[in-house]
C-alpha cells in the first residue's frame, strides 16, 4: 500500500484509523526486536493497518507458530491479508481477542504488539482494550505498544502511560524513532 494510498483511508475512516502515515521500517523493526517473539507459540498483534509490523513479526516468529492478528477497517485487512499469508487477520476489533484465540486452541498467548491509537480512545475504551490485553497475555509475557511522542502532551496519552503502569510490571520506554511520521516510540511491559 503506497503513503498516499494510507492517507486516503485515513480520511475516509478518521475515527478507525487516526493516524496519517504507515509506521516506518525502523520503529517496525524496533518494536518487533523489543516483543519477545524468538520463542513465542501464539503472537497477537492489535491493529496491523498496511502490515509494516505484521511482516516483521512473520519474519521473527518461528515457523508452526499462531499468529493473529485484529483490524477493524476492511482495506487494511485485505492489504495485510494479501501482504502476510501466513497470519489471520481477523476483521474484529481486538477487544474480541480472547474469544478467537481460544478458537485457534490457545488459553494464552506470549506477546502482544500493538499498533492501536491508545490516545485517541475514550478512558473507557482504553480499559476495555487493555482488559483484552490482560486476559490473553501469559503471565511473564510481553506487552508492546507504539505511542506518538506527540500522544504525552495529551491527556489521555499520559492516562494510557499511568493504566500501564497499574496494569503491568517493568513497564519501560524505548528510544524515539525521530524518522517516524508522526515521531514515535515504543511501551513495553510485562504482565
Ligand atoms: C495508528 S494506525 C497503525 C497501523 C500500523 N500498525 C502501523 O503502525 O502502521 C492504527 C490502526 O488500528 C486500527 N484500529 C483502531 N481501532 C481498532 C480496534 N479497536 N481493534 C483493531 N484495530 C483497530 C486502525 O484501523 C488502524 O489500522
Amino acid at each position: 500500500m503506497t503513503w498516499q494510498e494510507f492517507l486516503v483511508e485515513s480520511l475516509t475512516s478518521p475515527s478507525e484509523v487516526r493516524a496519517v502515515a504507515s509506521s516506518s521500517q525502523g520503529l517496525a523493526e524496533l518494536i518487533t526486536d523489543l516483543a519477545s517473539l524468538d520463542d513465542a507459540d501464539a503472537v497477537i498483534e492489535l491493529g496491523p493497518g498496511s502490515g509494516v509490523f505484521t511482516e516483521k513479526i512473520v519474519e521473527k516468529t518461528k515457523v508452526g507458530s499462531t499468529f493473529l492478528a485484529f483490524e477493524v477497517n476492511h482495506r487494511f485487512v485485505e492489504v495485510t491479508r494479501r501482504r502476510c499469508p501466513r497470519c489471520t487477520v481477523l476483521q474484529q476489533s481486538a477487544v474480541h481477542a480472547r474469544k478467537h484465540l481460544n478458537e485457534s486452541g490457545h488459553e494464552h498467548c506470549d506477546s502482544v504488539v500493538s499498533g492501536l491509537p491508545w490516545a485517541t480512545f475514550s478512558e473507557s475504551e482504553q480499559d476495555d482494550l487493555l482488559d483484552a490485553v490482560s486476559e490473553v497475555l501469559r503471565p511473564g509475557g510481553t506487552f508492546v505498544a507504539l505511542a506518538y511522542v506527540s500522544a504525552l502532551l495529551l491527556p489521555r496519552g499520559r492516562g494510557f502511560r499511568r493504566k500501564l503502569h497499574q496494569r503491568f510490571t517493568d513497564v519501560e520506554q524505548s528510544r524515539v524513532v525521530w524518522r517516524n511520521m508522526p515521531p514515535a516510540f515504543v511501551y513495553r511491559a510485562v504482565r
